[in-house]
């Protein structure tokens, strides 16, 4: 029996992969599921990003790239940033990966390790924790509530700070709550960060889903002083439709932006170079699918937000922004819901799936026990029957 390296040992399989794999088992077994469990749009890839592809292909652009990605793809990232958010950054301060995950890895593997703390407010992304963690540097959790909505406060920052900060991840719009900071609360963030040392990875992949008029914001645009100490991560996937290509990206300052590349060069090679021209695509042609995505978003938003309100024993803060409601369902536990004592999220998930048929996540694995995760990127008919199903679990 070969012994697994620490770092391997340590490390959780992704709880939203795992809820998925537990689905499609069910579903193989000729059951219908409610599938809110996944977190990615369910539309096609808009055609013209698709014809690129084919372009790239029959152009040859078959080999590898840079490793830090294609010129014409970093220049570009480059103007969008400057026309979106009005964010200078030259292509050598942008180092494109094989997903915005894979940019947050390659982020950690060049700034943190054993010894530094790296602070995540909670609720946050499953895959936070787990990746500090690979690097042997320690999350240090600031939980936030829903009365907060779920947004850390400057003052928490501050007392969260210690000599071995090295790192706050921050994500707005949020996965799992689905809340956005204001431009106002993410300035008060900034000058806290400022009075430190530490540097933040923003994660603002969500940027582009935001609804009720809510504008994201570009962390690094906030403070001319940030952009030595900020690198913002970003990619194709959810604006996109994307979530197979594998395209994201981080910009920040250059000798960090460097030393990602080095790490991503040793690991990988380069980005798969005809999904990055299928990016560039996404980037520099026509917008209109972005917002016609978005739209629809924001109409199932208001679906699930009414009908999850409705439900006995639940509550929730109406998302602003990404594609996910967080719902407390705390007020269930001691309760028997389809044959089952219900003690925790997990549980509650579990019996949820098993006698329902409907696919939520528990909140355990983002830190917030308590809650569960409904994404509500699907369609119409799946939330009504999905949250109508809900509704006779819990009674
Ligand atoms: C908050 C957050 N960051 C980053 C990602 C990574 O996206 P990708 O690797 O597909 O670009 C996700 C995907 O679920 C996410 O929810």
């Amino acid at each position: 029996m070969m012994q697994l390296s620490t770092m391997a040992a340590s490390i959780k399989p992704s709880a939203t992969l795992a809820a998925g794999a537990k689905a499609m088992q069910l579903r193989a077994e000729g059951v219908h599921v409610f599938d809110f469990s996944l977190g990615e749009p369910d539309f096609p890839t808009p055609e013209h990003i698709c014809q690129a592809a084919i372009r790239a292909m029959q152009q040859g652009k078959t080999r590898y790239t840079p490793a830090g990605g294609t010129a014409e793809l970093r220049s570009a990232i480059c103007r969008m940033y400057q026309r979106i958010h009005g964010v200078p950054f030259s292509p050598d301060q942008v180092l494109i990966s094989n997903g915005a995950k894979h940019s947050i890895f390659n982020v950690l593997a060049a700034l943190v390790g054993p010894g530094d703390e790296v602070i995540i407010p909670t609720p946050y992304w499953v895959s936070y924790s787990d990746m500090v963690e690979m690097t042997g540097a320690r999350p240090v959790f600031v939980p936030t509530t829903e009365d907060q909505q779920f947004k850390m406060t400057p003052e928490q920052l501050r007392r969260a700070i210690t000599p071995r900060t090295r790192l706050l991840m921050l994500n707005s719009p949020s996965n799992p709550t689905g809340t956005t900071y204001s431009r106002e609360e993410l300035e008060a963030l900034a000058d806290v960060i400022l009075e430190s040392h530490i540097a933040v990875l923003s994660d603002e992949i969500y940027e582009h889903l935001v609804y009720d008029g809510v504008k994201s914001t570009c962390f690094v645009g906030l403070r001319p002083e940030l952009k030595e100490r900020t690198i913002t991560v970003s990619g194709v996937s959810k604006t996109y439709a994307m979530t197979g290509w594998r395209i994201g990206w981080a910009c920040g300052p250059v000798p960090l932006i460097k030393a990602m590349a080095n790490v991503q060069s040793q690991a990988t090679g380069c980005p798969n170079s005809i999904s990055q021209a299928a990016a560039l695509a996404a980037i520099e042609g026509d917008q209109s699918c972005v917002e016609k995505m978005r739209r629809a978003f924001e109409e199932r938003r208001d679906l699930v937000y009414e009908r999850l309100s409705r439900l006995p024993g639940v509550s929730l803060v109406k998302p602003t922004g990404a594609f996910y409601a967080f719902f407390r369902i705390a007020d269930h536990f001691g309760r028997t819901l389809g044959g089952r004592r219900i003690t925790d999220s997990v549980t509650f998930c579990e019996a949820a799936l098993e006698s329902s048929h409907v696919n939520i996540v528990p909140g355990a694995p983002f830190g917030a026990e308590g809650y569960a995760r409904m994404s509500f990127a699907t369609s119409r008919e799946e939330i009504e029957g999905g949250i109508e199903a809900l509704a006779r679990f819990l009674e």
